[in-house]
């Protein structure tokens, strides 16, 4: 620490923390993030849809400790609450994600009106707090029928995705300005298609490559549909992020092929690159799904990138491990700081990160995601309830300094969100992993300040 002064709020902060803050620069653009599944419970009401996440997380084995997102926070009707909760921080940018299974109807072509009211609802919320929206088209939780007909893995999707995606454009787009068309293509396709982990539950290496194809198809023509109906919004995409490493020099061929995998497969067709199937070989049997033209209509170039960064991978060479060759090093094996999720916290990649998507020369980019996971604990001390989760606050101001040197360094980096306001369902992992800023009773609904929400709150109001 070097040293410290007082805020507005009467309270200290490091000087190191007030540099970061302060170098990132007035119009810089700091929110938080959710997404509609994570978030809303209400599964089951207003004409909502099954989604494959609503199958999925209710099968026996697929959540630990057999948690569900049956009633999850309850944004569907504590929105206001945790929009005025954001607001209260001093956070001015506010990401959610709509869910396709509430706006249409199970033709997947007609609307339903109550799903859009809410949306719209939620909409006017945020703008009426003075925040701006950021939406997210695609967080994961495609419709149940889409699947029934092959989900992701087949070709029809696209046009389910266009026409889904102009609804949203027609009904919503008077509304937002910011637009993210898929949330991590790169994770929800492999672990939904490839190693089944996450919903719908799929481990087949062929569904994998054809929806490797078509997500990015669809991405590229619901862009198209968006900018023709909202000419004056920024369309963007999400991409998850991880700097792969070699154990030592000898893994630099691995280091190549998982990096294809994990960081390039979602990029450089956009760009115009086509497949990184020069460093991961197994690509090329990408061929037989792509019909000629196809590779045209993908490029597509997107306003803005978004890019979430968690951690780094380390990954060893292993000759007999299919697709890649190679293995993860677990971070607990290599006795490095981690998260309740065992992955590594690792401030630098950040920068990497960042410096990455800077080299592809996209003209803006925007950490639309980045925090971190802990068994953070309610406590009475003095008769008041409080959560020190001093180590998120570290996180936090590590991570940001590596943005604030990305920045000085000449990259075009816009904007921070935190993952997350609240605590959340957090996918395969339940509700023990807690990502928020604010800590989630999920017996009772209360949202109670962490430590961590307290230290943004010190930063963007003073
Ligand atoms: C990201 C997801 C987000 C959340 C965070 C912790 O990969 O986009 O929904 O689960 O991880």
């Amino acid at each position: 620490m070097l040293g410290s002064s007082k805020t507005l709020l009467g309270e200290t902060l490091a000087e190191n923390d007030i540099k970061v803050f302060g170098d990132l620069g007035n119009d810089f653009y700091f929110g938080v993030a959710n997404a509609a599944f994570q978030v809303e419970g209400a599964c089951n009401v207003d004409g909502k849809l099954p989604s494959i996440w609503d199958e999925f997380s209710v099968q026996k084995g697929n959540i630990k400790n057999g948690h569900n997102a049956l009633e999850a926070c309850d944004f569907y009707h504590r929105f206001s609450e945790d929009i005025a909760l954001a607001k209260s921080l001093g956070f001015k940018h506010f990401r959610f994600s709509i869910s396709w299974t509430r706006v249409v109807q199970t033709d997947l072509v007609s609307k339903n009106q109550s799903g859009i009211n809410f949306y719209k609802n939620v909409l006017y919320a945020i703008l009426k707090a003075g925040l701006q929206p950021w939406v997210t088209l695609y967080h994961w939780d495609l419709p149940k029928v889409i699947e029934d007909e092959g989900g992701w893995a087949s070709r029809r999707v696209v046009q389910y995705f266009d026409s889904y995606v102009k609804l949203c454009a027609n009904e919503f787009g008077g509304l937002v300005e910011r637009w993210i068309l898929v949330n991590e293509p790169a994770a929800f396709v492999s672990l939904g298609y490839l190693n089944g982990y996450h919903a719908p539950g799929r481990k087949s290496p062929f569904a994998f490559l054809r929806a490797v194809h078509y997500v990015c198809l669809a991405v590229a023509q619901a862009g198209r549909s968006l900018r023709e109906i909202c000419p004056n919004s920024k369309v963007g995409i999400a991409y998850n992020y991880s700097p792969v490493h070699g154990n030592s020099t000898k893994d630099h061929l691995v280091v190549k092929r998982v990096d294809a995998f994990i960081n390039r497969l979602f990029v450089e067709p956009f760009l115009g690159f086509g497949y990184p199937s020069g460093d991961l070989p197994v690509l090329k049997r990408l061929d037989r799904y792509i019909d000629s033209g196809d590779m045209d209509k993908i490029k597509f170039s997107f306003d803005f990138v978004g890019v979430q960064y968690y951690f780094r991978v380390v990954v060893g060479s292993s000759p007999w491990i299919p697709f890649f060759g190679g293995r993860e090093i677990p971070a607990a094996k290599r006795g490095v700081t981690m998260n309740s999720m065992k992955r590594e916290i690792y401030p630098e990649g950040m920068l990497e990160s960042i410096e990455r998507f800077h080299a592809y020369g996209f003209k803006e980019i925007v950490v639309t995601e980045n925090g971190v996971c802990y068994n953070d604990v309610l406590k009475v001390i003095n008769d008041v309830e409080v959560i020190e989760d001093q180590k998120r606050i570290e996180f936090y101001r590590d991570h940001l300094e590596q943005v604030m040197i990305a920045k000085n360094n000449g990259a075009p980096v816009t904007g921070f969100f935190a993952w997350s306001l609240t605590d959340n369902f957090e996918w395969a992992e339940g509700y023990v992993d807690r990502f928020g800023l604010v800590y989630l009773d999920f017996t009772t609904q209360r949202r109670i300040l962490k430590d961590s929400g307290r230290w943004w709150k010190r930063h963007l109001c003073s």
